[in-house]
């Protein structure tokens, strides 16, 4: 079975750039609380009327552009998003209409800050089955329009932001280079430490004026447990999937991980033994897009030449579930 490659990257967020003094005025909070604990100095909020399918859009123009492909050519999308523009339908069905194109399959994937992973395992499975050539994967989140954003949820608001990325994925030539292999992983027992309670169709009516006056509709977090698993969990996913795909840790280029915080990174690096070279963050500028982070930060690597040819990286995440997984890729 051939094996899938990335043709292209891309990314886009808001123009509108969100400071920690910003928040500062609108919540308890402080540049040096924010930056101390989280590494945050800025993120993009979008501003009314901009919506998640216009930024995965954008992104995939710059991914398509990379693949030298038409929109035309592609078989499938596969959209992966905590925070669809609507609760039904999703988004990948609005993504192929602005596109314009033929009615391909167009797949929404639940899976909160691993999203772009688990999308990544799908579309590779497509392709290395033969059923589709051309597989769009976008990862894009609107994050600023669920958050409290007063002293209340602090905690929360000051971490999360919105954004997307996306990749172009098609069969791999014979020079090696291509996604190596998947490790992915949830566990239920801690869905309730990151997750958003309503609205949901377990509720009569889903959704009710009750539940909004209880704020049961915002991002909720446990960030100490949260911290305290990821830390544990993306570590040994990374070396998981090393470990599938026959590659060592010294091997090893670049680890391109979810931005949850910059101070999990850290913990990462150092549990890994990996250099400061060998990591790369960017949630200093963006924050914590949720499913985006790891194709926005990849779009970044590939751009600046970070990642060149022939080099080996991995991309990890943990969030929302819990769920985590890691992709080893040679580029
Ligand atoms: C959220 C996080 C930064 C909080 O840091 P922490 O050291 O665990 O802080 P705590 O929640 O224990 O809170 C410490 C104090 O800071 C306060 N605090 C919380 N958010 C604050 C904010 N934005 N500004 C100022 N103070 C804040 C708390 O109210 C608490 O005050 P208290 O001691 O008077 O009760 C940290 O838990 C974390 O990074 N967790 C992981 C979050 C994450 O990565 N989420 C995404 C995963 S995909």
């Amino acid at each position: 079975m051939p094996h899938s490659r990335i043709l292209g990257t891309g990314f886009a967020v808001p123009d509108r750039v969100v400071t920690n003094e910003e928040l500062s005025a609108l919540m308890d909070t402080s540049d040096e609380w924010i930056r101390t604990r989280t590494g945050i100095q800025e993120r993009r909020w979008v501003r009314e009327g901009e919506t998640g399918v216009d930024l995965g859009l954008a992104a995939t123009e710059r991914a398509l552009e990379m693949a030298e492909l038409k929109p035309g050519q592609l078989d499938a999308i596969i959209y992966a998003t905590s925070s669809p523009d609507h609760f039904a339908p999703g988004n990948g069905v609005y993504l192929q209409h602005r596109m314009g194109i033929d009615t391909i399959p167009a797949l929404d994937i639940r899976a909160q800050c691993s999203g772009f992973v688990y999308a990544l395992s799908v579309a590779d499975a497509w392709i290395r089955t033969g059923e589709y050539r051309h597989v769009l994967v976008v990862g894009s989140e609107i994050q600023s329009t669920g958050l409290e954003i007063s002293s209340a949820g602090r905690h929360v608001a000051v971490i999360f932001a919105d954004g997307a990325g996306a990749v172009v994925l098609g069969p791999a030539g014979s020079n090696g280079a291509g996604i190596l292999a998947f490790d992915l992983h949830s566990e239920g027992a801690h869905a309730e430490k990151l997750w958003v309670d309503a609205p949901g169709s377990m509720y009569h009516p889903r959704v009710s004026a009750a539940q909004m006056e209880a704020g049961r509709q915002y991002l909720e977090m446990d960030g100490r447990e949260v911290f305290r698993h990821a830390v544990v969990r993306m570590p040994e996913s990374v070396l998981a999937v090393l470990a599938k795909a026959g590659q060592k840790l010294g091997d090893l280029k670049l680890l391109v991980a979810h931005q949850a915080n910059l101070r999990i990174s850290e913990m990462m690096q150092k549990s890994l033994g990996l250099g400061d070279d060998q990591v790369y963050n960017n949630i200093m500028w963006y924050g914590n897009t949720t499913a985006a982070t790891i194709p926005i930060a990849l779009d970044e690597c590939v751009r600046s030449g970070r990642l060149q040819r022939g080099d080996l990286f991995v991309l990890t995440a943990f969030g929302s579930g819990f769920m985590w997984g890691s992709a080893a890729v040679r580029w």
